[in-house]
């Protein structure tokens, strides 16, 4: 790119480091700026306006620059600008908050423990899941095993547990005891004429034998997500997750869910949770917990697991963990206004509502060429691409077809996500019908111009 001096693009080259970026391309071909954004559009640096399909990174559930949630955070910080919860110290935002999701989390969960992002709500999960097996005079039940291909966050532990090789390599990572599963990806690994039960139950077989392998004793935690969210919103076989739930009861294993993506209705319900059956000890939130306009994230912990912290904090003389600005009051007000809008909007049925609608438009495209597959729960979507739709058989990575059909879509003004083989789609609760159809009209487009592309190549 040719960036002019002193221009905006020029001055992020100067002073900018982004994260998920080839930093050295970056300098070639520079950022992609955005200037502002409403509904759900966002207008580029150029003046062009594109309608996100992803809310930003599956975030901004309620569109972009929403006065209410502006009002709201203003007069918080006016009131109280900043306040902790170390040391007994309290105030009304965060009580009121985590008050307000134990009233709508899975009745087992009793306490609401708050931090600033998924990867620390996770990386807490992480520490409290061993702190939890030392207060029961377990320490050597320390590994945790998460799957392929799963996403977890980017901190030194939560990179470890989450399953893409590509963010461990030049990191020295994972660390010790951190193990991966079978990712639960049937269209890509299901053998031919297995059933996805079939399947279900040899991936619970194989985890089964994992943890018998490592020694029951040694395995202290479970962490998955209910749909793969960063794998390209892949949805679980039929009967995984009850197949898998009783291999963990057996070995008393733990359970974490993270609900970093799943939580507050994107899969239909309230909770992933509470889509596919599962028992959590402790459940991660972020993301729409505030529609992304202050971060905050939460660990909602059970009373079973909530006791035995109690007595271990109170055998050490203190629970010796804590973030500055974990349950921050103008983040905690800003959530709870979202809980509020989402208890207008009936969340989980604007949800199933819409995701019908997400999910006819894209079945508009089942027969194209490229598409193997498309995957819908509740509004989050994954479209399978194929360069050979007969076997099944992918793209070569080094073709980049899906990245193709990602920058094909930004040139017909919509933002899509590109992952591995798939495309990933989870559109905010307040896209209207009208524009899902623009979604679809502008995929289209970039799909045809990719397959075009390609068949020139
Ligand atoms: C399922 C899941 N867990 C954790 C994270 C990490 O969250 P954050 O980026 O807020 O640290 C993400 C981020 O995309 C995620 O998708």
């Amino acid at each position: 790119m040719n960036a002019k001096p002193n221009s905006l693009a020029a001055r992020d080259i100067e002073y900018l480091m982004h994260p998920q970026t080839n930093l050295k391309l970056h300098r070639e071909v520079g950022p992609n700026l955005v200037d502002h954004g409403g509904g759900v559009w966002i207008t580029d640096g150029n003046g062009e306006r594109l309608l996100d399909a992803m809310s930003g990174l599956w975030c901004a559930s309620l569109g972009y620059a929403s006065e209410r949630l502006a009002q709201v955070a203003y007069e918080q910080m006016r009131k109280l600008s900043f306040g902790h919860l170390y040391r007994h110290n309290s105030h009304e935002p965060a009580i009121e908050l985590a008050e307000k999701l134990l009233e709508i989390a899975p009745p087992s969960m009793s306490k609401v423990h708050f931090q600033n992002s998924g990867s620390e709500a996770n990386d807490v999960a992480i520490k409290l899941v061993w702190y939890y097996h030392n207060a029961i005079g377990k320490p050597e039940k320390r590994k945790i095993i998460s799957r392929k291909g799963a996403y977890h966050g980017s901190s030194v532990a939560t990179v470890s547990l989450t399953g893409k090789l590509d963010m461990h390599e030049g990191f020295n990572l994972p660390l010790d005891g951190f193990l991966h599963t079978d990712c639960a990806y049937f269209f890509r690994e299901g053998q031919k004429n297995e059933s996805e039960e079939e399947y279900a139950t040899r991936l619970a077989e194989n985890l089964d034998a994992l943890i018998e392998q490592e020694g029951p004793e040694t395995v202290a935690a479970f962490f998955a997500e209910p749909v793969l969210g960063s794998a390209g919103a892949i949805s679980p076989p039929k009967t995984y997750f009850e197949k898998i739930q009783s291999v963990l009861k057996k070995h008393e294993v733990l359970f974490v869910v993270d609900e970093v993506i799943t939580g507050f209705g994107r899969t239909g319900n309230m909770w992933g949770s509470d889509t596919f059956a599962l028992k959590p000890d402790m459940m991660t939130a972020a993301k729409a917990l505030s529609a992304a306009a202050l971060p905050i994230s939460a660990v909602m912990i059970s009373e079973r697991v909530y006791e035995v912290l109690v007595s271990h904090s109170e055998r050490l003389g203190n629970y010796a963990h804590g973030h500055t600005y974990a349950g921050h009051p103008a983040s905690a007000a800003v959530a709870l206004e979202v809980q509020k809008i989402y208890e207008e909007m009936d969340i989980a049925s604007v949800a199933r509502r819409l995701g019908g609608v997400l999910n006819e438009t894209l079945m508009e495209f089942a027969d194209h060429p490229m598409v193997g597959e498309i995957d819908v729960t509740g509004l989050m979507a994954g479209m399978e691409l194929v360069a050979d739709k007969q076997n099944r058989t992918p793209y070569s990575a080094d073709q980049r077809v899906p990245a193709m059909v990602e920058e094909a879509a930004r040139k017909n003004g919509l933002i899509i996500k590109s992952i591995g083989s798939r495309i990933a789609f989870a559109p905010a609760y307040v896209m209207s019908e009208e524009e899902l159809g623009e979604l679809g009209a502008r995929l289209g487009k970039a799909l045809d111009q990719t397959y075009a592309e390609i068949g020139a190549s």
